[in-house]
């Protein structure tokens, strides 16, 4: 998989892929992640890349100009699957969009800055929109951490068997049961006894009733 991400501030976005899973994942080559500086697209003289909102109202909303020469550029040099757009009002990221996702192999992403880009854009340019949640960030750039985070960990080989996605929660629309490690008894608080029998089939109904007990209080939506 080929993520290309389209920003005002990389600086801000590479943090989260030189460390732990996704690192890795790029070190093996089973993911690349790729940064564009937008104002490199500027054709001004001053890089500019927002503009006064037609009509008037406040804050600056981002040109379709440089935008669209980014993406044309990336699309000289590959086919992509999808162009999306970063943004509170898209649709709400879940597992299934990750799952989704992850089976792609050329992803542009546009982290959105200001007001948001013109319209022109999410009309004629994007495929897709997503927001990672009803919230509004200062940027695109955490949520496009965020979603590609969701993505490459699905990717298979990215994670090994002990860290398996397939236990995550939601990926079977259930929470996930509580888990422990040793000391079996810290400060006198215990580790359920079922854990420490030895009994795996035992184990198993356990934490799947565990599953549905916590989904059931914390989000009984995902039940409906
Ligand atoms: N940009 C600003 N807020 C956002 C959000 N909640 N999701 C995606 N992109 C955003």
């Amino acid at each position: 998989m080929r993520i290309d991400i389209i920003t005002l501030f990389p600086e801000l976005l590479k943090s989260p892929f030189e460390a732990s899973i996704l690192k890795r994942a790029i070190a093996s080559e089973i993911a690349a992640v790729h940064f564009h500086d937008l104002r490199k697209f500027s054709t001004h003289k001053q890089r500019q890349v927002d503009d006064y909102p037609f009509g008037g109202g406040a804050g600056m909303v981002m040109m379709i100009e440089p935008i669209d020469k980014c993406i044309a550029y990336l699309k000289n040099e590959r086919d992509y699957d999808t162009v999306i757009y970063l943004t509170p009002d898209g649709e709400k990221l879940n597992q299934k969009i990750a799952n989704h996702n992850s089976t792609l192999n050329n992803i542009i992403l546009l982290c959105g800055h200001y007001k948001g880009v013109d319209q022109r854009v999410r009309d004629h340019l994007i495929t897709h929109e997503i927001s990672i949640g009803d919230f509004v960030l200062s940027g695109g750039e955490l949520a496009a951490a965020v979603f590609c985070d969701s993505i490459i960990r699905l990717i298979p080989g990215v994670l090994g068997d002990e860290s398996s996605a397939l236990t995550d929660s939601f990926q079977d629309d259930l929470l996930a049961p509580p888990i422990y490690t040793r000391p079996a008894t810290y400060n006198n608080w215990e580790v359920p006894e079922i854990l420490t029998s030895g009994n795996t089939p035992k184990v198993e109904k356990w934490r799947d009733e565990m599953a549905l007990e916590r989904t059931k209080k914390f989000r009984p939506d995902l039940l409906e």
